[in-house]
């Protein structure tokens, strides 16, 4: 430990116990913003030499030096130690003992509180753009299946009942839409996110005549945070984002259960590659969708997340409190979990059969016909709530006898009512109902084939997605 390397120990009669070092120390998980930390220094330093508060030959000694220490992290040949704290206080101290003074000037106007929220809100800058190239990648694999699908039916469930018939497209569609959202709320994060704390200072600004919109310009941002107060207290942004998290691992697990059921010899509706199960220790037979269920368990760890980085946030006064240094722990956690969770998924979708033909051969069951001949009716001038009860009541006389609505006879269709023709059996059965879907989004092929257009086209060779 050098004597620069925590000059405020100065204000101290005693060196911080053991445990204090390691209670209080983040360098263990914030050593992945070096990047950032290192091109903020950069912009504040260059900032510092155009005011005039250090030399350009000082300016060139530090940008050096922090060049030389990002590479130095990069190749892992930088030594981490704890007692440095922070991955701030690690890199201005690596930073004086290799230049001295010009090092030493570089906190000039700046405190780590308006650093550390500059670090995060760029590395989220990143992030958010990396989890929108998930998105997209996941998009892309349930439209590449969806393709191959948009004639083939399965039925849609209503509390897990069997309901209409859909084509197995417009089934997979759906989830492209929920994720489109999840990366338009992202890009939406980023737009809020993108200004720039640096040079608020601990609180409340500097005497020094320091220039924020040039470093704001200098690291991209669209604009400073421009309350000082504001821009080191808050992390509204952080929990924003771990939200968003939150609601695509909620999407996740959403896909999961379904493919985890369909999967399932009781379905029998879809069969994962190998590569994506596991087996069982014991039974020999057992083909497990493991993956799918740690997508499931894993949304617990993001809501945690966001539940943890709120309850940090509610009780601080205002300004900075070393509460805030956990918000990392937990924007980290919730990004890392749902950029893995994205990247498998992709994985799983591109690597799933639907096995179509047991489908099909399952599809008489359940009644998927009766509200599209509840409609039929409605064409015969029947009031809607009417046709309900005439095809619940045929609906119950099938059951008891064990047969499907398409069975009854001409006669027997009219003991429910006189209006019923004997088109009424080109209204029946699963691929007659798909076909005569006329509504916008609903979920015939038709429909389907529209939504795939608009998705193939929309997505073709996308780095991130927008609408
Ligand atoms: N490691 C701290 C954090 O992540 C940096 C700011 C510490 N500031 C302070 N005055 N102790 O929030």
């Amino acid at each position: 430990m050098t004597d620069t390397q925590r000059s405020w120990e100065k204000r101290l009669a005693a060196k911080p116990d053991e445990l204090t070092v390691d209670y209080v120390e983040s360098l263990s998980y914030d050593r992945r913003l070096y990047k950032y930390d290192i091109v903020g220094s950069i912009a504040h330093a260059a900032m510092l030499a155009q005011q005039k508060l250090i030399t350009q030959a000082e300016f060139r000694a530090i940008e050096k030096g922090l060049v030389e220490i990002s590479e130095d992290i990069e190749a892992g040949r930088f030594e981490f130690d704890k007692a440095a704290e922070d991955i701030h206080m690690a890199i201005e101290s690596a930073l004086i003992r290799r230049i001295g003074e010009p090092g030493a000037k570089l906190h000039t106007g700046r405190s780590r509180n308006d650093q550390v929220a500059t670090d995060i809100r760029l590395w989220l800058r990143d992030e958010i753009e990396t989890l929108r190239a998930g998105i997209v990648q996941l998009q892309q694999a349930f439209v590449a299946l969806a393709a191959r699908h948009t004639e083939d039916l399965m039925p849609a469930y209503t509390h897990l009942q069997r309901a209409q018939p859909i084509v197995i497209a417009a089934y997979l569609l759906s989830f492209v839409e929920q994720l489109e959202r999840d990366s338009v709320r992202l890009r939406n994060c980023r737009t809020l996110l993108n200004a720039s704390p640096l040079g608020a200072g601990a609180i409340a600004g500097s005497t020094l005549a320091i220039d924020r919109q040039s470093t704001a310009r200098q690291l991209g941002f669209a604009d400073i945070v421009y309350n000082s107060i504001d821009a080191v207290s808050d992390r509204d942004f952080g929990a924003e984002f771990i939200f968003d998290c939150a609601l695509m691992a909620a999407h996740l697990s959403r896909f999961a259960e379904d493919w985890i059921l369909f999967s399932s010899n009781e379905f029998g509706f879809l069969r994962i590659a190998d590569a994506f199960c596991t087996s069982s220790s014991m039974m020999p037979q057992k083909r497990n969708p493991d993956v799918l269920e740690l997508m499931r368990a894993k949304t617990g760890a993001i809501y945690g997340a966001l539940v943890a980085l709120l309850t940090i946030l509610k009780g601080q006064p205002s300004g900075y409190n070393r509460d805030l240094q956990e918000d990392k722990i937990h924007i980290f956690s919730a990004a890392d979990t749902t950029a893995k969770s994205l990247e498998i998924a992709a994985a799983i979708v591109a690597h799933t059969a639907f096995r179509t033909q047991e489908i099909a051969a399952g599809l008489d069951a359940g009644f998927l016909d009766a509200t599209a001949l509840a409609e039929y009716l409605v064409t015969k001038g029947i009031p809607f709530r009417q046709a309900h009860g005439i095809v619940g009541a045929l609906v119950a006389r099938c059951e008891k006898q064990g047969r499907e609505l398409g069975q009854l006879s001409l006669e027997e269709f009219r003991e429910g009512t006189p209006v019923i023709e004997a088109d009424v059996y080109d209204h029946l059965g699963a691929a007659s109902v798909v076909r005569r879907y006329v509504s916008a989004g609903a979920a015939g092929p038709e429909q389907a084939r529209r939504q795939l257009a608009f998705w193939q086209e929309h997505l073709a060779g996308q780095g991130h997605a927008g609408r």
